[in-house]
């Protein structure tokens, strides 16, 4: 089973990278840095850790407000450095652990956190700024990590006792996860600062080694604080240290700390923090029940014919195919659609069968192949085709026996004003 190794408590503030990629680490401004974080990368490295579970916020580079939401768990096989402004760090992509991720997605799902998920992002220095300091560089960490961007910068946000209990049941997730994996929680951010307004340049060092205190021994009391309390006292930005609950809360009350620093060098009080974790591995029955928890609400689906859940491996497998249809949605490649498919099939870099799916219109496959029906009622919408008529396809029918099993035989589809008009006169 996977084994939770420790915890990891780093800021992620970008002078850390920037500290690293300008090669500081011998300059005494610097130096304390990168001792802290040379502990942590240490460690990593003894503990043989096969996978680091991190815990970051986005800082509005890759999740923007026209979709802005709490918990977004990674489910991608890879992830790469954003763009921040002045092109992304010369850093490679870091591998993702697929199955293990979807496994954590199921068990907090299942635990009644309604989680997002996303895949296709590169991501920004709250992740990449630690990770680059807590690994070898390449190639000789062979790990993988599996990001949690946590919602901390539009109000409102989860509460530090939420954060607290989504921990718990990481543990849970990860402690049932089949596979021999030796976890670490990587919690990032912090602590004090605040770099906006009147009161940009805040710090507060007396209430960051508290927090680090009570993080350690008395983490029931950081969930009694409410955001307006951490906002208060670490500062507006400060208070995104609500992430590090979620770490704590995977780890048992028996852990002994076995590394802490803090530094400030400038705008935020930098600190690398270890917990170890002492506790026995979980209760084999336990374990078994908790399995079936996270499996209870589609066990024994796959028995249903002809019926395909969109699952988290369908929609990663098929991630490129269903991009290509969903992008119908924009004017101009609707008309490349029509006008040039195979130039817009090799542009999106389709494959042999992808393209042969769509050349045959073969609605049936296309579910097969992992396409959701959405996709396939737009494609349907642009070629000028009706809902029906997909509905007949797959059921192996023609139109005229497929509208005979409806009460009504309507034609319908979800093109735009002209082209419904068009359908409706057929
Ligand atoms: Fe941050």
């Amino acid at each position: 089973m996977a084994q939770i190794i420790g915890g990891i408590g780093a800021s992620h503030s970008p002078t850390i990278a920037f500290a690293k990629d300008t090669h500081k680490a011998n300059d005494p401004a610097w130096q304390p840095i990168f001792e802290g974080f040379q502990e942590v990368k240490t460690w990593v490295a003894a503990q043989q850790i096969d996978v680091l579970f991190m815990i970051f916020n986005d800082h509005i580079t890759s999740f923007f407000f026209d979709h802005y939401s709490a918990f977004a768990l990674g489910v991608d096989d890879q992830y790469s450095p954003a763009d921040e402004g002045g092109g992304a760090r010369d850093y490679p992509a870091i591998k993702g652990h697929l199955e293990l991720s979807r496994h954590i997605a199921n068990a907090l799902v299942a635990d009644e956190f309604d989680m997002s998920f996303f895949q296709n992002k590169p991501l920004d220095h709250g992740l990449f700024s630690p990770l680059s300091m807590i690994i070898a560089d390449e190639p000789s960490w062979q790990g993988s990590v599996i990001p949690l961007q946590v919602g901390v910068l539009q109000a409102p946000i989860p509460s530090a006792k939420r954060c607290y209990k989504l921990g718990k049941s990481l543990r849970k997730a990860i402690e049932s996860y089949p596979e021999n994996l030796r976890v670490a929680i990587v919690a990032t951010g912090g602590l004090s600062h605040q770099v906006h307004g009147e009161r940009c340049g805040f710090n507060n060092t007396t209430w960051d080694d508290e927090f680090l205190e009570l993080l350690e021994h008395a983490p029931e009391q950081l969930t009694q604080l409410r955001l307006a309390d951490y906002i208060e006292r670490g500062g507006m930005e400060g208070a995104e240290v609500i992430m590090w609950l979620i770490m704590r809360g995977a780890l048992s009350d028996t852990i002994q700390r076995t590394h802490r620093t803090t530094y400030l060098p400038s705008m935020t009080n930098i600190a690398t923090v270890i917990f170890q974790e002492l506790a026995a591995p979980a209760d084999t029955a336990e374990v078994a029940a908790y399995q079936m928890h996270i499996n209870h609400e589609l066990a024994g689906l796959d028995q249903l014919q002809g019926t395909y859940p969109f699952t988290l491996e369908r929609s990663h497998t098929a991630y490129r195919l269903n991009n290509f249809l969903h992008r119908l949605t924009i004017p101009a490649h609707r008309a490349c659609f029509l006008a040039k498919p195979e130039t817009l099939f090799a542009e999106f870099e389709l494959s042999v069968e992808e393209r042969e799916l769509i050349r045959e219109r073969n609605w049936i496959g296309l579910i097969r192949y992992g396409v959701i029906f959405f996709m396939l009622e737009k494609m349907a919408a642009v070629l000028g085709l009706s809902n029906p008529q997909i509905y007949a396809s797959m059921r192996g029918e023609d139109l005229a026996t497929f509208l005979k099993t409806r009460n009504v035989p309507l034609q319908y589809s979800v093109a735009g004003k002209a082209q419904a008009q068009q359908l409706d006169q057929t």
